[in-house]
């Protein structure tokens, strides 16, 4: 593509796509899970356009929605949340200042997801939750394969998605312990809905 043509998708065809890709029914019961376990005062990484924002409960007393795209921001728009014009890697908000972080298929678009993550172990409080799920790398050797072969193309088109992170790992290696793992298949093409979903704290 053109360089004015990339421009012109990224700043309004994608949020578009994304925002009609991620209203899908069968992730509902993800969201419902993971922002619904949300506690005081939650931090959402990437809220694209706002689609965790009916699952939250009344346990979550203040809901900060970083998203560093503007047209998405608009489009998560509410009353009900506090939007940080932001990056992940480098969170506008004090040391130990949140109770949970939910993140919804994020992780997989983040540049330097290893320093997004450090970032959010440092926002969150000690005893705080890290919610979370994303798509990424599948156990199977033949996926795997698919997965890096796709992911420099895909990215291209989905904003920087990787197809092939290793969710768990990233997690872990930031100085989380998970404590609730769930993996497994949703419906649609492996080499895109190999989820990992659950919770983690600071080691
Ligand atoms: C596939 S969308 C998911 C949106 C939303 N979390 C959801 O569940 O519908 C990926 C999101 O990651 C966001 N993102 C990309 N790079 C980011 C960064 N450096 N920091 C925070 N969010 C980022 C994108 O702007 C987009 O909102």
């Amino acid at each position: 593509m053109l360089r004015w043509d990339v421009g012109v998708y990224d700043q309004h065809v994608l949020p578009r796509l994304i925002h009609l890709a991620m209203k899908m029914k069968r992730l509902e019961p993800y969201r419902a899970e993971i922002a619904g376990s949300a506690e005081g005062r939650v931090l959402e990484i990437g809220m694209g356009s706002g689609l965790n924002l009916p699952f939250y409960s009344n346990r979550a007393k203040e809901i900060l929605g970083l998203e560093p795209h503007a047209t998405l921001r608009k489009l998560a728009g509410h009353s009900d949340v506090t939007l940080l014009a932001a990056s992940a890697e480098q969170i506008p908000l004090d040391a130990a200042s949140v109770d949970s972080i939910v993140t919804t298929w994020t992780l997989c678009s983040i540049p330097d997801v290893a320093t997004a993550l450090s970032e959010m172990r440092r926002v969150l409080r000690p005893d705080g939750r890290l919610l979370f799920v994303e798509h990424g790398l599948a156990p199977e050797l033949e996926v795997q394969r698919t997965q890096q072969k796709w992911t420099p193309l895909w990215g291209r088109f989905t904003g920087g998605c990787h197809l092939d992170r290793k969710i768990d790992a990233l997690i872990g290696d930031a100085g989380f312990e998970i404590e609730g793992l769930r993996t497994g298949y949703i419906e649609g093409p492996r080499a895109m809905t190999f989820t990992y979903s659950g919770s983690a704290k600071s080691r």
